[in-house]
């Protein structure tokens, strides 16, 4: 794992970044044939997500065959053609792991079905207790977390779809198999990993009934085996690869936990995706809610993970999107006259600070959630049960449509917008979900006359060349500010520092400088506006959605 500092990741949704075959949905070949485009950005490695066969109950997190390529995507032959052609650039390819749970279609699920007591042991069967559930977990994408197990007395544990059937990890031989799937992955070439919701593989071994939503995640959640289960995986797989670069997916996590994770002498993985700073348009913990985002609460964790996991050396994903999230511009940023201004700030805030970034597809060109008008549009099963149970809630339709359109996967998942056509040149046919703003956001109109892209190019280049960025520790400052996000990265050995600001509103704001940096000679390593080499003063001027990154001495 050389130089992690220096990386930077982009990730590709292959279901809706360019389909190559007309059907609609983005494959493969699609992916090689946009290379020039990837090429530009300069990134080390694309993470995919999963298009191994699966039904695509959970698009691609139901995983029946974790060693063949879904049809739907392409072939072995393309896969091979894909990581050769993006080795030739120097782009290394990042897969994603479903290990925590297979597809009810896999050959494991369809052999315990059939009575094999081997693969019976592979997954939680329990019995009912009279009559109920074998205990009151909650499934987290809405309704129990049982379904029955065929005709038999026994019902089968999934944290998530009845279809995504929950592996037993205590089993050694799961664990085997599951080492021996990542291997197959290494042997073509592959040496990035990011192990979805990995943290949640170490059940307790009693599964016993939870007293609140709280208690129960952690009967489930950063139990002290998945730590033993990571050491394995690290040595059984990946572990002697210099090249590797891992990330677990952490669900719901802690600091303590994500440090160990994360921390290179505990040998587990390079890196951790943790979401508590994408909670901050939460109400009261609630995902499917509509409220304004709490910007000090913003500032407040990432001060307390990035701190923390600097002080005890783990290393974090930096990140804002991804195919779970709504887009960051249109949570966070200005959707309308700011959105470049906007998506740069909001670049800035994350790319500088202490960890790896990751790039969203769509994310460099400025992106934001479609304009849909009807739940027929969306398509995520998520989204559909959320509205099913807003409504049974007492919500009206409009009501809670309203917070499904704000919180949606879907949003994300629209299809790379490359022109202003009818399908935004994604596909020559409808695709599986629609795009509806490419008339105003796309790739040819971003590359001929946009500014994000270039700024996105420009953050890129400055992590691999500025050590203060790819391993300086980090200290937030102006921590009351409430328009205003700022942090310094400094390293042990020199008395160079890198200060950032990020104004994260419309309004131009005005902040005292601290003293310790008043009467400073800085120079100007970026900034969204036009900024040029001077000397501090004891107060700063940020424009609408300024971001500004200086070094001192
Ligand atoms: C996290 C993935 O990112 C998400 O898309 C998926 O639904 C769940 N894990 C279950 O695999």
């Amino acid at each position: 794992m050389t130089d992690l500092g220096k990386k930077v990741i982009y990730q590709i949704y292959p279901k809706s970044f360019y389909d190559s075959n007309g059907d609609g949905i983005g494959d493969l070949q699609g992916i090689i044939q946009k290379i020039d485009y990837i090429k530009k950005l300069n990134v080390d490695m694309i993470w995919f997500n999963p298009f191994f066969v699966s039904p695509q109950n959970d698009n691609g997190y139901d995983i029946a065959d974790y060693y063949n390529i879904d049809p739907r995507f392409g072939t072995m032959a393309d896969f091979e053609e894909l990581v050769k052609k993006l080795k030739e650039i120097h782009v290394g390819v990042m897969l994603d792991m479903v290990l925590n749970h297979c597809s009810t279609e896999n050959i494991w699920f369809k052999k315990a079905l059939a009575g094999d007591e081997k693969y019976r042991k592979f997954f939680y069967l329990r019995q009912g207790k009279e009559g109920k559930l074998p205990n009151n977990w909650q499934s987290k994408f809405g309704g129990p977390a049982w379904s029955k197990f065929g005709d038999t007395d026994d019902y089968y544990l999934h944290l998530y779809d009845p279809t995504q059937a929950d592996l037993d990890w205590h089993n050694p031989e799961v664990r085997q198999e599951l080492f021996k799937v990542v291997n197959f992955w290494r042997s073509k070439g592959v040496h990035g990993f990011r192990f979805d919701v990995i943290n949640v593989t170490g059940k307790a071994e009693k599964l016993v009934d939870s007293t609140d939503p709280v208690e129960e995640k952690k009967l489930y959640t950063d139990t002290p085996v998945v730590h033993k289960y990571l050491k394995e995986l690290n040595t059984a797989t990946f572990g002697k690869d210099p090249e590797s670069i891992t990330v677990g997916e952490m669900s719901s996590t802690t600091i303590a936990n994500s440090i160990e994770y994360s921390k290179p002498s505990e040998h587990e993985l390079s890196m951790v995706f943790t979401f508590h700073h994408l909670k901050v348009d939460y109400q009261d913990g609630e995902k499917w809610s509509k409220i304004p985002f709490d910007f000090m609460k913003l500032k407040e964790l990432f001060t307390e993970w990035q701190e923390k996991m600097d002080q005890g050396g783990g290393w974090n994903a930096l990140f804002w999107n991804n195919h779970d999230q709504p887009w960051a511009l249109t949570r966070f940023g200005d959707t309308g006259k700011y959105r470049e201004k906007s998506a740069e700030m909001l670049a800035t805030a994350t790319h500088l600070m202490r960890g790896t970034p990751y790039i969203y597809m769509g994310e460099e060109i400025g992106m934001i959630d479609p304009d849909y008008s009807s739940m027929d549009d969306y398509v995520d099963i998520e989204a559909k049960n959320a509205f099913k149970a807003l409504t049974k809630k007492g919500l009206s339709d409009q009501e809670a449509f309203g917070i499904v359109k704000s919180k949606a996967r879907d949003n994300s998942r629209v299809p790379m917008h490359w022109n202003n056509e009818k399908y935004a040149g994604f596909s020559e046919y409808k695709p599986w979900l629609m795009p509806t703003d490419q008339a105003r956001i796309n790739v040819q109109d971003e590359l001929a006359h946009g500014e994000i892209f270039d700024y996105y190019q420009k953050l890129i280049k400055l992590r691999k060349s500025e050590k203060l960025i790819s391993d300086g520790h980090i200290k937030m400052f102006l921590k009351d500010d409430p328009q205003i996000f700022a942090y310094e990265r400094y390293l042990e050995d020199s008395d160079e520092k890198l200060l950032v600001f990020t104004n994260f509103y419309s309004k131009e704001h005005t902040a005292k400088v601290p003293e310790k940096y008043q009467d400073k000679d800085f120079q100007v390593l970026l900034s969204n506006y036009d900024a040029v080499n001077g000397k501090l003063a004891d107060e700063i001027t940020l424009a609408p959605y300024e971001a500004w990154a200086i070094k001192i001495k």
